[in-house]
Parts: structure tokens; sequence; C-alpha cells
């Protein structure tokens, strides 16, 4: 029988992942099916069980119910504990000894770094600035400093925010958090983490902030460089957008279910002229 995954959303129709994992499976040679699945905002907890009902073997799970999706998780990995939040869900996974156990990791944050690496960007010793300390910036910070980089900035809107978050993550390395006001120096690498992008907007940043060669990088992605990434490259900076993090994180993923690893690079290729 065909092994059935999911991506759970709200909305989802307009979902990439499941051409991503349709890609996947045939270059893998793994029968899967994959459809992307409106949950209720009321009851995920509902949709994920009548999932399992009809076969279901694991999901991905993206807006609005990360957290959701956490809490009803049997084990969790230790980045998807320190995040708050999964992506993925596994059932029976990490070798959980009843079958109907649900595990679950987050992928985010594995699916960044990758597509950093896959850029050239190197982040150990680096000055890393990543603006925004909201869900999405919680998800990637423990695999970004165990790259460990010199130093972690995050920088948010609501200054306390990003104070709190850093304080959550120091004992995996030296960060620290505050106001855009309060960016000082020059990065090498600079993240925009926040959905200002989604409004058109523009975090206030001082205009030096990249350092020679610097490389600015939007977790969001669409048809046209963001208005971050335009800003980035006026400023001196190497402008890369999230689509490649969407396909890492799936492919990640994908391995946590499957057990292979698939090449990313035809599928991105793909993605980035449908766009
Ligand atoms: P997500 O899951 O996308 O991270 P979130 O948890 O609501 O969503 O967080 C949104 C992030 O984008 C926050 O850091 C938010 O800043 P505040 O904490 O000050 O709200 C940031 N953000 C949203 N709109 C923004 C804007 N127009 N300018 C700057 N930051 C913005």
């Amino acid at each position: 029988m065909t092994d059935r995954y999911c991506v759970f959303g709200n909305p989802v129709a307009h979902s990439k992942s499941p051409a991503i994992h349709a890609a996947f499976a045939e270059q893998t040679g793994e029968a899967i099916e994959y459809t992307a699945i409106a949950a209720p905002l009321d009851d995920f907890a509902g949709a994920w069980r009548r999932f399992v009902a009809e076969g279901g073997r694991g999901a991905n799970v993206t807006v609005p119910f990360k957290e959701e999706a956490f809490r009803l998780c049997d084990t969790l990995s230790q980045r998807a504990r320190r995040a708050g939040a999964v992506n993925t869900l596994i059932l029976g996974g990490n070798g959980l000894s009843n079958e109907l156990k649900v595990y679950g990791d987050t992928t985010d944050g594995v699916g960044l770094v990758r597509d950093l690496k896959r850029h050239g960007v190197t982040l150990a010793a680096a000055r890393v600035l990543v603006l925004g300390a909201g869900g999405a910036v919680r998800g990637v910070l423990e695999p970004l400093l165990a790259e460990g980089p010199a130093s972690v900035r995050v920088a948010n809107r609501t200054a306390a925010k990003a104070e709190s978050l850093a304080a959550d993550f120091s004992e995996l390395g030296e960060i620290t958090g505050g106001g855009f006001d309060a960016v000082v120096g020059q990065f090498q690498v600079v993240i925009n983490g926040t959905s200002a992008s989604l409004a058109g907007d523009l975090p206030p940043l001082p205009e030096d902030l990249f350092a020679p060669g610097a490389t600015a990088y939007d977790m969001m992605y669409g048809a046209e460089p963001t208005v971050f990434l335009r800003w980035a490259a006026e400023h001196g900076a190497r402008p890369e957008d999230g689509l490649g993090m969407l396909v890492e994180q799936a492919a990640e993923s994908f391995f946590q279910w499957r057990g292979k690893h698939p090449d990313t690079a035809p599928v991105l290729e793909r993605l980035r002229q449908a766009l």
C-alpha cells in the first residue's frame, strides 16, 4: 500500500510541498502519496487523527498549526523542543515502540543552514544578524548556533521579544537581542525572519550594516526580490531568498520519513523557473 503524507495548513491550497515531495518520491523511487490538507482552524488535532485513521504515516505542518502540532506530539526532537513548534510529524518515528505514537521534529533550521551552505556562506566564526523574534526565527536558532558563529544578534521591532528569545538560547552560543536601533557594527550574514516583507515593509536598519562580501538572506521568496533583498543589494550585500530553504526543509522531512536524502538541486531549479 502507498504510504500517505500531507501538509496541513490553513490556507494551504498554494503550498509547493506536494510538488516538491512528488519530485523527491519520483527521484528516490519511494512509493508515497503527498497531498495538501486544509485543517479547520479550531480542530487541527482532529484533522491529524482522521488522517492517521485513513493511513497517514506523517505530515508537514505549516501556518498556523506549528505550535498545535508541537502540543500533540508524544516525543520531540531536541531542536523541536527548543523551537516550541514542529513542522514534521512522524507516526511511530524515531524508534517509538508504539506505532501510533507521534514524533515531532522541526526541519526549518536545518533547511536554512543547508541553503546558506549551498550558497557558499560560512557561518563558523561569522557575525550573524537575525531580524525578527517570532516563530520563524525561534525555529532556526538552534541549528544556526550549532554552526559556531562568532556571534548572533537578534534584532526585532519589539526589542523585549528579541532579548527574551536570545536568553532562551544563550546556553548554545554567543547570542544577544535588542531593537533595530541597537544594531551596531557589520555582519557577514544578515537573515530576515520578520514577516515585514509580506507587507512590503523594510525594518529600519543602519546603512553600513554589511561587511564586505556579506550575504543577505530573506526567509521569504517570490517572483520578485523582497524589499529587504533589494535594499541589501543596493548596500553591497549578495541577496538570496528563501526558496532554497523551503526545498531543503522538505528534503530533511523526507529523509526523516523515508531514510533517503533526495537531490534538491533539480527540484529547486524547477520551482525557481515556475515562480
Ligand atoms: P512568524 O511565524 O512568521 O515568525 P510571528 O511569530 O507573528 O510570525 O512573528 C512575526 C515577526 O515579524 C515578529 O518579529 C514581528 O515583530 P514584532 O515582534 O515587533 O511584532 C516582525 N514583523 C512583522 N511585521 C513587521 C514590520 N512591518 N516591520 C518589522 N517587523 C515586523
